[in-house]
């Protein structure tokens, strides 16, 4: 009975620290991995917990990048920090937009995919029923877009019956790896202009799932991102048809991540004995997105900005804009100091 007791009442009090990473400019830069293998190690070694008299962080992986399964993500996290990491510690740039598909699959609507990776099987992986790839709209109409080169585009094994349904959005999943022909192609949906290949709905809006105006890879400064892409085709757009771009906005650092990878947290601390988050420890590199976003999120949350991407080390003592908590030199010495934090 006393036994009992004591494990209802250690149970009730026992909140624990998360970690969740960011991906680029944090774990890797462009195909690089930044110091493999020793970051998470030392967060999560079996020493360090008994050191620090704890078990197991609950950990995950929140970026704005996308293209590929969650699934697959999780793989290659695996494979590179030699880890057993799952799907469910990972929420990419468009894994909320799972819950849109039952509402497109009722209305019988069909979206279409733009990306780079392969974000027609990451939509039917969400459930959504009729997938078409942007590439393959251009394939089909070749003028429509001159300039691409359709022998050089991978070809993509789908479903043609989905021209058949009425286009219901369109869902930039990562980035654009041709911008030319996807703008033209967007503004010919959105204006239901070229009816010989598709159809559409009266109303399509665009679904972009990553506002980032710039990221970081191996380059040593900051990239282009799809946030840069959505003010050129706004632009486009707004030039040609004199209304704006009609669109929602998904990623970092809008709440819906914050809140779909809280959910996931919390089941990852209830199945590994703990009651419940104190903290949420969010280390990025990106003010805009990272910072602001878990800022934003409120309490648990607590915003680290490391000095590995987007700001580096010349950029001051922190982002003037988007504030950190605590600013580190990188990901090792974020971990390293908060894990002995009390919190
Ligand atoms: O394209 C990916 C980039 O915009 C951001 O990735 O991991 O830094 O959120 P991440
Ligand atoms: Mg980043």
């Amino acid at each position: 009975r006393n036994h009992s007791f004591r494990r209802q009442y250690s149970i009730s009090n026992n909140k624990t620290a998360a970690f969740v990473f960011d991906i680029d400019g944090v774990l890797i830069r462009g195909k690089q991995v930044l110091d493999p293998g020793s970051f998470v190690f030392r967060a999560l070694s079996q020493k360090l917990y008994k050191m620090y008299n704890r078990q197991k962080f609950p950990i995950a992986f929140l970026t704005n990048g996308g293209g590929c399964t969650e699934a697959e993500k999780a793989r290659q996290l695996s494979e590179w920090f030699n880890l057993p990491i799952q799907s469910d510690q990972i929420v990419l740039s468009h894994t909320p937009l799972r819950e849109l598909s039952a509402k497109f699959n009722k209305e019988e609507l069909a979206v279409v995919c733009v990306g780079r990776g392969h974000p027609d099987v990451v939509a039917s992986s969400y459930g959504f029923r009729y997938v078409i790839p942007i590439e393959e709209i251009g394939r089909l109409e070749p003028e429509a877009t001159p300039f691409c080169d359709y022998e050089k585009v991978r070809k993509t094994s789908w479903d043609q019956q989905a021209l058949h349904k009425p286009i219901g959005g369109i869902l930039i999943m990562s980035d654009s790896t041709d911008w030319g022909r996807d703008i033209q192609i967007i503004c010919d949906i959105l204006q239901s202009n070229s009816r010989i290949v598709f159809v559409t709905q009266e109303e399509v809006k665009v679904y972009f799932t990553n506002p980032d105006f710039v990221w970081a890879n191996e380059y040593p400064f900051p990239r282009f991102g799809q946030g840069a892409f959505r003010l050129a085709l706004e632009e486009i757009y707004q030039e040609l048809v004199g209304k704006p771009l009609p669109y929602i906005q998904y990623g970092k650092p809008y709440s819906i991540q914050y809140r779909y990878m809280e959910n996931l947290l919390r089941k990852q601390a209830l199945s590994q004995g703990y009651s419940d988050l104190e903290v949420i420890y969010a280390i990025g590199d990106n003010p805009a997105a990272d910072i602001r976003g878990a800022r934003n999120a409120g309490k648990p949350w607590i915003p680290i900005l490391v000095r590995t991407g987007c700001f580096s080390t010349n950029k001051g003592d922190n982002d003037p804009n988007d504030p950190a908590d605590y600013v580190f030199q990188d990901v090792n010495e974020a971990i390293s100091t908060l894990v002995k934090k009390p919190y």
